[in-house]
């Protein structure tokens, strides 16, 4: 049984921490996780192109992961099929659990040359794609992360589709190409997506090659603030898991549970210095883990996100932004703890 069959099988939902690019790293994930774990963690998204290449040490970072975030999906996306063959050899080689492939990333830069997103307007590609990448990934589950439409929503014919495709997960973010992220989640739409699986099963499944579709597990994204409002929306519109993305940012207790009534914990209504200390954790743990790999700037955005909606919030970030030196950073906070 694959891990995903394993969470089909446990009590509903499941909770995933979406892909974000630049934001969910080995380091983020790690502090996500100390915070209240989701059940499944999401590489960023890796272009398939650089499997193979000189670059590809510049950007292999994105697959770092450490053995305590198991389950975790390494997230990738491209257009060269032999190169979807090269990177999921490589994939399994560094003992992820599962594969996903991006076909919702909007970005004009992303989907010009048919990636991502604009598969949804080619759907015979987008098949030809998760053969192959069900035939590399043999007994390690594929996954597709997906929109409900390119410019309209097409719920019915895309989504219907992907059922089809003897996938393990399909995460359904309910906004369309189009949309970007600038209106509301179409929730109804995947809970459509959900009675057309559930159609499907009862009809038998359809058929893929000449064996009988599995059971997709349907993952809903968009717009969940916590574990709380997450198994609400469950609640509502029957999918198997949520995956939250942006929640983390104002939130980063959005997984746990906080009171006896199941109320969702807040980050905001922590200690002060407990908030710091998650701060510092993350200094000391990005210090560790990228030395000078990766720009001290970058960590910046993190600090902004736990350094806010206290007396003397303000004062301590615009000192905190000002630091050359993560070392800097990490000395201020621990005068402050
Ligand atoms: C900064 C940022 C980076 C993202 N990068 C990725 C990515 O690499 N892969 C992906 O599938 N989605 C990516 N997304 C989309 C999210 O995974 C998610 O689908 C979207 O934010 C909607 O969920 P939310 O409303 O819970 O944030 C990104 C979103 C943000 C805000």
């Amino acid at each position: 049984m694959n891990f995903w069959e394993k969470l089909g099988k446990s009590e509903r939902p499941f909770f995933c921490l979406a892909p974000m690019e630049d934001v969910t790293d080995t380091c983020f994930r790690q502090i996500v996780m100390k915070a209240g774990r989701p059940d499944v963690f999401f590489t960023e998204f890796m272009n398939i192109e650089a499997f193979g290449t000189k670059g590809e040490d510049k950007v292999i970072h994105r697959l770092k992961y450490a053995k305590k975030e198991h389950p975790i999906v390494a997230q990738i996306w491209g257009m060269d099929l032999r190169k979807y063959i090269l990177g999921i050899k490589k994939i399994k080689e560094l003992g992820f659990d599962g594969v996903d492939i991006n076909m919702a990333c909007p970005e004009k830069r992303i989907i010009k040359n048919g990636a991502c997103s604009a598969l949804i307007k080619d759907p015979a590609f987008a098949k030809e794609i998760i053969l192959i990448a069900k035939e590399a990934a043999g007994d390690m589950p594929v996954s597709v992360k997906t929109r409900i439409g390119f410019n309209n929503i097409q719920t019915e014919e895309w989504i219907g589709f992907l059922l089809t495709m003897g996938l393990d997960a399909l995460t359904i973010h309910g906004r369309t190409r189009k949309e970007m992220s600038k209106v509301p989640a179409h929730w109804d739409e995947i809970g459509k997506a959900v009675k057309m699986r559930d159609e499907m099963m009862k009809a038998g499944g359809k058929l893929v090659g000449n064996k009988p579709a599995k059971k997709t597990l349907i993952i809903g994204n968009g717009d969940i603030k916590n574990r709380e409002h997450g198994i609400e929306m469950a609640k509502k519109y029957g999918v198997d898991g949520i995956m939250i993305g942006r929640g983390i940012f104002h939130n980063l207790l959005a997984f746990k549970t906080g009171g006896a009534d199941g109320s969702s914990a807040d980050f905001s209504a922590l200690p002060i210095k407990k908030r710091l200390k998650y701060a510092l954790d993350h200094l000391e743990l990005f210090d560790k883990t990228w030395d000078d790999f990766k720009n001290y700037e970058d960590m910046k955005k993190f600090l902004k996100m736990y350094i806010i909606g206290f007396e003397g919030a303000n004062d301590l970030r615009v000192k905190l932004m000002g630091t050359k030196k993560n070392e800097e950073a990490q000395k201020i906070l621990e005068e402050l703890i």
